[in-house]
């Protein structure tokens, strides 16, 4: 007898992505293994500082990363979250946890999802080890620092990050590399 599945399951890995590292990559991978459809979804209007990268490129960027699997897309969202999951119909966010420190900022957003759409569950998925300490704050204050992120960015991103020479800092000029909460990933 051949049996249907009806019953897909669409999740998010919601994020700033600026830029995409190979954390994410990583997780994106974990990510499309358990579920039917990944939609990577950067946030359009962060309040965060000043995104190095437009929405555009980082969607671009992404868009590249994730051809090689058969079942993720990319896409932008503004507003909350949980509106665009609804809209999307998702079933779960997924997001990353790569040390305690981002546990409580992530605990408090899984939460507050929860009240506010208790049919949508966060999946929390852990990297693997060697890009436990990778974030895009770090790579971007690092590599304006002349540091080598190669191993730690998608080839590509490193040549869009080599493309913005011009608007990143000079060496030298105190731009502190530690500042932002544990999330500002
Ligand atoms: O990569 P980031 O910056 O940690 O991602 C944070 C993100 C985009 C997942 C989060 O800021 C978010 O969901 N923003 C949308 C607004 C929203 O829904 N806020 C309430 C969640 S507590």
């Amino acid at each position: 007898m051949l049996l249907v599945r009806m019953n897909t399951v669409k999740a998010i890995y919601p994020g700033t992505f600026d830029p995409p590292t190979n954390g994410h990559l990583d997780l994106i991978e974990r990510g499309a293994k358990i579920v039917d459809h990944l939609v990577v979804a950067i946030l359009r209007n962060s309040s965060k500082a000043e995104p190095l990268f437009t929405t555009a490129e980082r969607a671009a960027m992404l868009t590249e990363c994730v051809k090689p699997f058969g079942n993720v897309s990319v896409a932008t969202f503004d507003g909350l979250l949980v509106d665009f999951a609804r809209q999307v119909g998702a079933r779960a966010l997924l997001r990353g946890i790569r040390a305690i420190s981002d546990y409580e900022y992530e605990f408090q957003m899984a939460m507050m999802n929860r009240k506010l759409a208790p049919e949508l569950e966060t999946i929390f998925m852990m990297p693997a080890e060697k890009y436990t300490y990778v974030s895009s704050r770090l790579i971007k204050g690092v590599y304006r620092l002349g540091g080598d992120v190669a191993e730690l960015i998608p080839p590509l991103v490193l040549e869009r990050l080599a493309n913005k020479r011009g608007a990143v800092a000079p060496e030298g000029t105190g731009v502190d590399l530690v500042e932002g909460s544990p999330g500002d990933d």
